[in-house]
């Protein structure tokens, strides 16, 4: 099968499991269900639930089972796109190619319906059916660390946030995008592979592949930010430069930006290495998110 091809079955199968998971909008307090759904089915890449189900593939082989661990990711990071277009965060309009959830449910509904998914996350996790007990502590210890303060996207958040208009270094530049948004990439494979039985060898080469994609989606992200239109993009574009964010094209200009992605696409296939053809949808997953153009 080829990529494209795997890619929209992959996800539509994590669709069907967020659809299982979200209370139906029929359910009181419809509102909030209304405004969950309405981002969380805005048409996002899924790249976050793929990663964890190919990784938990590359250990274990077909990873039925890990589809609602792969869908605690989402919920996750959907939660944290709401509140970072809020007006006190980004100040976005636009989301995935929809009007931002603030936008159509106002503030408040919008901070609940962030707050809604974050916590249906957990109990996602500590709801899974088929893992042992000590799997689904370590899978929610995970998603809780990576998604917190310290070294997590909330930490990121923080300094993305306190960043904006200081002098953009190049230490604070890679701990912000580290946390901000590799942490939950490398806690996507992390996921898979704890669901997998991973052992120690597989688990730290997998988290070195996510470390490295994780940097170089945030690495794009910044590139896109300048580069696309925001029709491509389902996002404003140029966002970053008005809001006088520390990103990598303001440090390092766009086409060194470009190169050390690639950099980092590089040593996320080396990390790979010992996985052999296993672990090819991974591989094609990293090139995917290095050479995508939304
Ligand atoms: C965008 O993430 C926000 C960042 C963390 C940089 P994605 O590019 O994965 O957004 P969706 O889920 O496809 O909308
Ligand atoms: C957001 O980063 C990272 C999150 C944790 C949500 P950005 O602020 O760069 O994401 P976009 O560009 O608005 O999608
Ligand atoms: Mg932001
Ligand atoms: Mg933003
Ligand atoms: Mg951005």
């Amino acid at each position: 099968m080829d990529f494209r091809q795997y890619l929209a079955g992959q996800q539509k199968r994590v669709d069907a499991e967020l659809d299982r998971l979200v209370p139906p909008e029929t359910a009181p307090p419809e509102t909030i269900h209304r405004a969950m759904r309405y981002s969380l089915f805005a048409g996002g890449k899924r790249i976050r639930p793929l990663l964890c189900l190919e990784a938990a593939r590359c250990v274990a082989g077909p990873a039925e089972g890990a589809v609602a661990a792969a869908c605690s990711l989402e919920l996750i990071h959907t939660y944290s796109l709401i509140h970072d277009d809020l007006p006190a965060l980004d100040n976005d309009d636009y989301r995935r190619g929809k009007l931002t959830c603030h936008k159509m449910f106002g503030e408040a509904m919008a901070i609940l319906a962030g707050d809604a998914l974050l916590t249906l996350a957990f109990r996602v996790l500590a709801t899974l059916d088929g893992v042992s007990d000590q799997a689904r502590v370590r899978m929610i210890a995970e998603l809780s660390e990576a998604s917190g303060t310290a070294g997590g996207m909330i930490g990121g958040q923080v300094a993305d946030l306190e960043g904006e208009g200081r002098p953009p270094t190049a230490a604070l530049l890679e701990s912000i995008h580290r946390a901000k948004t590799g942490a939950l990439l490398r806690a996507s494979v992390r996921l898979g592979a704890i669901h997998g039985g991973a052992d120690a060898g597989q688990y730290q080469a997998l988290s070195a592949y996510g470390e490295h994609i994780g940097l170089a989606f945030q690495i794009v992200d910044d590139v896109l930010d300048v580069e696309q239109s925001s029709e491509a993009l389902g996002k404003t574009a140029g966002k970053d430069a008005q809001q006088r964010k520390i990103t990598f094209p303001a440090v390092y200009g766009l086409a060194e930006s470009k190169r050390m992605a690639r950099q980092e696409w590089e040593k996320a296939g080396q990390a790979l290495d010992g996985f052999g053809e296993r672990a090819q949808r991974l591989r094609e997953l990293a090139e995917l998110i290095v050479s995508r153009t939304a």
